[in-house]
């Protein structure tokens, strides 16, 4: 574990904003902020490692939704080089589980995180894809129409940390380009790491990732951070969404959010679409 002056110099040397970098080590402060609310203290979600929102914001995983209630649905690929923990990362997120064993996904696999935020329910479909390289060109298939991509690493895995460029070429090529980036460095609970934490701020810095944070399936450090950060950044455009598109206000059915062509619309994700692996 990294000492708390070491994380400071990482930060200092970087102009990475602060609040869009959530280290593991700020497990160790999981008092919630001013901003707490009683539904944060339900979910144990750390509130220093959310992305800034204002005051008063209430937020809530909802872990037993009944049906498929949503305001917003938005679909979220998690994509990154095969064995970094793209699955866990979901499944602890989604199930709470943690699997030991490495079972590669076989083309993609789908799940839903649903947190609310101010009243409004986002539903987030998680496309969690397989990072065998054999796969890569098929999975570009269904960039298109993510509102967001989670690029993950492995910090024990040096190539994994490389190759997040060839990702990020990949999103930056097939995705709209309003799709937002996050940097996922995973696997911090080992001790083993080669890739070390300035490498990964250096990364968000050099190809401008959205957001940077450290996490472990297996202890669960920053999981459902990480999905609750997705949803705050886009909720963070939706006033813009309304603006343009008069979309808030229409609370009728279960598509609320009126979809067109392109991201900033929202994305209607079609349960059935195929997989082309
Ligand atoms: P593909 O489906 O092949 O793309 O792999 P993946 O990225 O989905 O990896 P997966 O989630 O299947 O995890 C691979 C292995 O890493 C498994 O044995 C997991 O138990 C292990 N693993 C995943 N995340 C963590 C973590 O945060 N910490 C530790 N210690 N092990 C992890």
């Amino acid at each position: 574990m990294e000492k708390e002056t070491d994380i400071k110099e990482a930060k200092n040397n970087n102009t990475s904003k602060e609040e869009d970098v959530f280290l593991a080590s700020s497990e160790e402060n999981t008092e919630n902020s001013s901003e707490e609310n009683n539904e944060g203290k339900k979910n144990n979600l750390n509130f220093k490692n959310l992305i800034s929102h204002p005051p008063n914001t209430k937020i809530e995983v909802l872990d037993n939704i009944k049906g498929d209630k949503f305001d917003f649905n938005f679909k979220i690929i998690v994509i990154g080089n095969s064995g970094v923990g793209k699955s866990c990362l979901t499944l602890k997120a989604t199930k709470d589980i943690f699997q030991e064993n490495f079972v590669s996904t076989m083309g993609f696999q789908f799940y839903s995180f649903h947190v609310k935020i101010n009243e409004k329910i986002f539903k987030l479909q998680i496309w969690d894809t397989c990072g065998q390289e054999i796969y890569r060109s098929l999975i570009t298939n269904f960039y298109r129409t993510a509102a967001l991509a989670i690029v993950v690493y492995s910090v024990t895995d040096k190539k994994s940390f490389e190759e997040t460029e060839i990702w990020l070429k990949q999103v930056k090529m097939n995705a709209d380009p309003n799709c937002k980036i996050f940097l996922i460095a995973n696997k911090v609970d080992l001790p083993d790491k080669v890739v070390t934490r300035e490498d990964g701020l250096n990364s968000k810095k050099e190809h401008g990732f959205e957001c940077y944070m450290e996490t472990s399936a297996k202890t669960g450090v920053n999981v459902k951070e990480l999905f609750v950060n997705c949803a705050l950044a886009l909720y963070k455009d939706l006033p813009k969404y309304d603006k343009e598109n008069e979309l808030l206000g229409d609370n009728e059915g279960d598509n609320k959010f009126k979809l067109n062509d392109g991201i900033k619309e929202g994305i209607k994700v079609e349960e059935n679409e195929d997989c082309a692996c």
